[in-house]
């Protein structure tokens, strides 16, 4: 095969929702249609429990079932699909965040009763940054929910993107009877069941013809002619183009649970989701056809055993093709390293590889060399953009407990931080660590890491930040000036960039209104324009 036909063959993307919205289930779903898994149940453990806070026992089971599953892949028609896991628990919202810098599209589950969800905003707005494309599924049709038009208005309104159903459902609830599929003209029938894998499905190729009354009665297919009418004058034909470019968001319906709408979905998806895309670097623009290898690490994840402190770094691969035991460039350590065990996420089974090509997700064994965002090339020297941090939402002030092991204590932050588990500030006068975080959770589990894999006791005080902004201007005075009325609220974070710590929304206005050449930005993101 050539390598044009190895990188059109892939599609890798993710599924991200507002949780229990039913990621895990359409997970699961996705990988029993491809063959991945045999039994139901398999993916489920994968969950951070949302009652389970302070379970530790917990949060390292589930973080040693969570390399396996952080990449899914399996083959489906002529495809090679990786799902890349994305954690549901808001805790982990950043984690996400940084996932879907990986993907090429994603998948996006809203339950039909709840319609669109705190997390679900959130995690558009990071779809909008790089126009990802977005398949919506709305889910639970089993269920009574919200009426179809309402849902897809909502989505449209909170969500900023227009939408464009390619099925249509036949009532919800009880009396839901089955999706009409607009695009292939036929009509799949639901039958409530957790364990059939496909449906019965009739082709109708004239939505007048009398055979529809005749399966769904002639009530529910007059409301259905009535609403596809509807359908077909209020949203535009589906536009492949708009949906690439991440315009326009194609709807299917369904019932994970149930198996219900779920191989359409995997079979459009096949047809019309995107194969590796490009991404851009410092320099320039790079394409998964360009000759040489490249690629860049979005996840690390810290080995379960303590006693090994090596981790897994997961790398994307862009551009070429990545080949074991060839030596590369670590660009922001300007070092060449060689990989001998690469493995790849075939099945939940993780094997060495000898190649790998665009799209394709790698782990590689690491012993601290890596941090997020760090770029692997063939030896030309640029770095990927676009995997921002964002302003924690929750601050607390990491307090040394044994001065005697304040080394160990500021090895493992920093190794945790490289990690993504959480955001540091450095504070003036004595270096006070100020640790930002998306979730309460986090908290304790640096905590309980830094005891058992460094040795290290701490405790965390709180502190009663608001956000922690990212200061630029080209005006140096005002900087300056700034600098000095502010000396209190300034830190500087893990690459000693500036970071205003306003404690409350009205005094980071303030500051806005006082200082008008400065901007205060939320997120990291224009580090990587700056440069
Ligand atoms: P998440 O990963 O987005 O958090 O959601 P998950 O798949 O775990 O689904 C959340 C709950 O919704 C689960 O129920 C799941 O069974 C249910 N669910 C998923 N899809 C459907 C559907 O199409 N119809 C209905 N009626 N329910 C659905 P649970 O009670 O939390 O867990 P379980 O005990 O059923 O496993």
């Amino acid at each position: 095969m050539t390598r044009k036909e190895e990188i059109e063959k892939r599609r890798t993307f993710g599924i991200i929702s507002h949780p229990d919205a039913g990621k895990t289930t359409l997970t699961e779903k996705l990988l029993l249609f491809g063959g991945a898994i045999q039994t139901a149940g398999a993916v489920k453990n994968n969950k951070i429990k949302k009652t389970a806070t302070s379970d530790f026992m917990e949060i390292e089971k589930q973080r040693g079932i969570s390399v396996a599953t952080s990449v899914m892949a399996f083959r489906f028609n002529d495809k090679q699909i990786n799902i890349l896991d994305t954690p549901g628990h808001k805790d982990f919202a950043e984690d996400t965040y940084r996932t879907l810098t990986a993907v090429d599209s994603v998948i996006m589950v809203i339950d039909c009763a709840n319609g669109v969800e705190e997390q679900t905003k959130n995690l558009m707005k990071v779809c909008r940054m790089r126009n990802t494309p977005v398949i919506v599924f709305i889910n639970k049709m089993d269920r009574d929910g919200k009426e179809a038009f309402d849902l897809l208005d909502e989505i449209e309104m909170t969500l900023g993107i227009k939408v464009c159903p390619l099925t249509w459902p036949i009532g919800m609830g009880d009396y839901f009877q089955g999706v009409y599929n607009i695009h292939k003209k036929n009509l799949a029938l639901f039958e409530a069941n957790k364990t059939k894998i496909s449906q019965d499905v009739v082709n109708i190729k004239d939505i007048n013809s009398s055979d529809i009354d005749e399966i769904i009665g002639e009530e529910s297919s007059a409301e259905l002619r009535e609403e596809l009418e509807m359908v077909d004058g209020v949203y535009d034909a589906f536009d492949h183009e708009k949906y690439l470019s991440g315009e326009v968001a194609p709807v299917f319906f369904g019932s994970a649970v149930n198996n219900f709408g779920v191989k359409e979905l995997l079979e459009a998806f096949c047809e019309i989701s995107p194969s590796p895309r490009g991404r851009e670097s410092d320099s320039k623009m790079v394409q998964p056809m360009d000759e040489k290898f490249s690629g860049f690490v979005f996840k690390i994840h810290a080995n379960l055993d303590p006693k090994h402190r090596d981790r897994i770094a997961f790398l994307r691969i862009v551009s070429g093709k990545f080949e074991r035991n060839k030596f590369y460039n670590h660009v922001r350590l300007n070092k060449k390293f060689k990989f001998s065990n690469p493995t790849s996420f075939m099945a939940s089974d993780k094997s060495v590889i000898e190649e790998a090509f665009p799209g394709d997700v790698i782990g590689l064994y690491d012993t601290g060399n890596f941090k997020i965002a760090d770029t692997l090339t063939e030896g030309e020297k640029f770095m990927y953009k676009g995997i921002p941090s964002f302003s924690p939402e929750l601050f607390q002030e990491l307090v040394n407990l044994d001065p005697m092991k304040s080394k160990q204590l500021d090895k493992g932050i920093r190794q945790l931080i490289d990690e993504g588990v959480a955001q540091l500030f450095i504070q003036q006068p004595g270096n006070r660590k100020i640790v930002g975080t998306v979730g309460q959770l986090q908290f304790e589990v640096i905590a309980y890491r830094l005891k058992h894999e460094y040795g290290a006791k701490c405790q965390f005080e709180a502190k009663n930040f608001h956000k922690a902004c990212w200061v630029t201007t080209d005006n140096n005075e005002q900087l300056q000036q700034f600098l000095r009325a502010k000396a209190n609220y300034i830190a500087h974070d893990k690459d000693e960039n500036i970071v205003f710590m306003a404690e409350t929304p009205f005094l980071l206005a303030n500051a806005e209104s006082d200082y008008p050449d400065i901007t205060f930005h939320k997120t990291s993101e224009f580090m990587l324009d700056k440069k």
